[in-house]
């Protein structure tokens, strides 16, 4: 633990001061707030309940060293104490589909329910299938950030980064597929003031 207390924030308060931070102060991570961060986007929904969102926490310099390498060298990632790669796995979702369901289901209905979830998407390829457990992945990206600034954590969301060489440094399948990276930490730099369109800019209302 670090000395520093965190206070928890509303949703309010953490979406109105979520700005993107490129740089933080150099300390580790709590790990019990990593923990908490983390578990508290895996409260995000996702379609089925299946759950296909993985996450990958590098707390290692010479790895968030190479990570910066294939991410065209954007110095937030060895800026910040920790990395969080959110992506998607959809294979490991079918190949242990059963643990989608709580036990209180029991055995029968959770085979039955397994099969139908196997059936469903065997019929996809598996970039398909991949591309819509993705869409589950944002979402929880979403929630992780809002969580983070939540405890008092500041992150940067990354998409500009080589995926195949990203899979190849974590020794990832090629069929995963990313949502982004999340470099986290306490912001040493404000960030910039929101900019925005305006409501009625971007909604239709019927
Ligand atoms: C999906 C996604 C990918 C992004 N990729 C990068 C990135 O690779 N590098 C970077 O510096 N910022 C990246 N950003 C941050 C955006 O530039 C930033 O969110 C946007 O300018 C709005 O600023 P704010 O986050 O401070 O509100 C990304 C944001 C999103 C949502």
């Amino acid at each position: 633990m670090t000395a520093t207390t965190t206070k928890t924030l509303t949703v309010q308060e953490a979406i109105e001061t979520r700005v993107s931070i490129r740089k933080f102060v150099q300390e580790p991570m709590d790990q019990n707030d990593l923990h908490e961060i983390l578990r508290l986007a895996t409260l995000a929904p996702t379609a089925n309940n299946v759950q296909p969102t993985r996450f990958a926490v590098i707390q290692n310099k010479e790895l968030q060293q190479k990570l910066q390498e294939v991410s065209y060298n954007q110095s937030q990632i060895t800026s910040a104490p920790a990395v969080i790669v959110v992506y998607s796995d959809f294979e490991d979702v079918l190949e242990n589909v059963e643990q989608n369901f709580p036990a209180s289901m029991g055995e029968e209905q959770i085979q039955s329910r397994a099969a139908a979830l196997r059936q469903q998407f065997g019929q996809q390829d598996v970039a398909q299938r991949g591309q819509w457990a993705l869409s589950q992945a944002n979402i929880t990206f979403g929630f992780l950030m809002v969580a983070a600034r939540g405890k008092g954590y500041d992150t940067v969301p990354m998409l500009g980064f080589q995926p195949e060489k990203v899979r190849e440094l974590l020794g990832l399948p090629e069929h995963v597929q990313f949502a982004g990276l999340l470099p986290i930490g306490k912001r040493a730099e404000e960030g910039f003031p929101h900019h925005r369109h305006s409501i009625e800019r971007v909604t239709k209302f019927y």
